[in-house]
């Protein structure tokens, strides 16, 4: 670890408290010169370090840049196989984690930009990616002979993980549309986008990359044209450490249902979070679009819904869309 890695490390464990120079020195064995270098080249990255005479220096509380030792201090056993890289920026963490998958890398790496801009979503979308104010994270998981549609359950999962971890930061509860999208007040604040690689000769997972975007906060010039009136954030303004503490708190969570696989409640929970059950909606199907009322979401993952003709089915994946917000069986509303 480098003199400044090190004093991050102390920092981010102590936000708030005053270590003087010579302290610090002594604590990393390392000159006070050296203290000094990484002060300031902390500060050069955007650390609000004080410096107080008599004192010595101290990480401001509400301090809010992503860190490998800003995450790992929320971590907890669940997620002892997670080894973390953040990176300034990248285009995509997911097409980056896919070339580390290929070349070997081992499950539980995790890659966290500060922006990315290529950032990938759901049927060849772009994922708004601005620098500051999201979190984008992707990891990679080599499931043990896993059949290859079972792969949906990772993306099930990680929106139940999602809307865990942002319950525990917040008063608000987030809901969640079918499949991988987290909605707060009626606006998209979260995205997820699975993608997978299969062995052919026997089709179970190589391996899974489980990408997620979240708005952390609003974007610093408001959200681009297009997305303006869809998109939303989690927080509205800053809260110390909001980014590092959220990135810990959906690997706590995910990590923890990952490992507990046979239990199913996770599948419950998605039920009672979902934005679509007991509405009517649209089906968007290569053939056209149709309408149905969404009744369930079953144990494979899949969406119940019934169409205008009475049919039943159960969509494996695809595109569906509210059409009312009037909730079935409720004639009075
Ligand atoms: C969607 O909303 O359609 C899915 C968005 C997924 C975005 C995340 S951000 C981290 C990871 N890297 C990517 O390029 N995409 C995912």
């Amino acid at each position: 670890m480098t003199t400044k890695e090190k004093l991050l490390t102390l920092f981010e464990k102590n936000k708030g408290v005053y270590f003087s120079g010579e302290e610090i020195a002594d604590k990393l064995s390392v000159s006070r010169t050296a203290v000094w270098k990484a002060v300031n080249s902390l500060r050069k990255e955007g650390y609000k370090i004080h410096a107080a005479q008599n004192k010595g220096y101290c990480l401001a509380a509400d301090t809010d840049i992503l860190s490998v030792q800003g995450i790992q201090k929320y971590l907890e056993s669940s997620c002892s196989q997670i080894k973390l890289t953040v990176l300034p920026a990248a285009a995509s963490t997911n097409a980056l984690l896919r070339e580390k998958a290929a070349a070997g890398a081992p499950e539980g790496c995790v890659l966290i930009p500060g922006s990315q801009t290529e950032g990938r979503g759901r049927t060849g979308r772009r994922f708004y990616s601005p620098p500051d104010t999201g979190l984008y994270m992707s990891l990679l998981l080599r499931p043990f002979r896993c059949p290859a549609q079972k792969a949906r359950k990772y993306t099930v999962m990680a929106a139940v993980a999602a809307c865990k971890a942002i319950e525990s930061l917040s008063d608000r509860k987030p809901l969640i549309k079918w499949v991988n999208d987290i909605y707060m007040d009626g606006k998209k604040v979260s995205g997820i986008l699975t993608e997978a690689s299969v062995a052919l000769e026997d089709g179970f997972l190589d391996y899974v990359i489980l990408g997620i975007g979240i708005n952390v906060y609003p974007p610093e010039n408001g959200f681009p044209e297009e997305l303006k009136n869809i998109a939303g954030a989690v927080f509205s303004e800053a809260m110390g450490d909001g980014k590092n503490r959220l990135a810990a708190a959906f690997l706590n969570c995910f990590m923890a249902l990952c490992q507990s696989l046979e239990d199913s409640s996770y599948i419950q929970e998605y039920r009672e979070r979902s934005f679509l059950i007991g509405r009517e909606i649209l089906v968007l199907l290569p053939e056209g679009t149709k309408k149905a009322s969404a009744l369930d979401v079953d144990g494979e993952c899949r969406l119940i819904v019934r169409y205008k003709d009475g049919t039943v089915a159960a969509l494996d994946s695809g595109e569906v869309r509210v059409q009312e917000r009037k909730h079935l069986h409720t004639p009075t509303e």
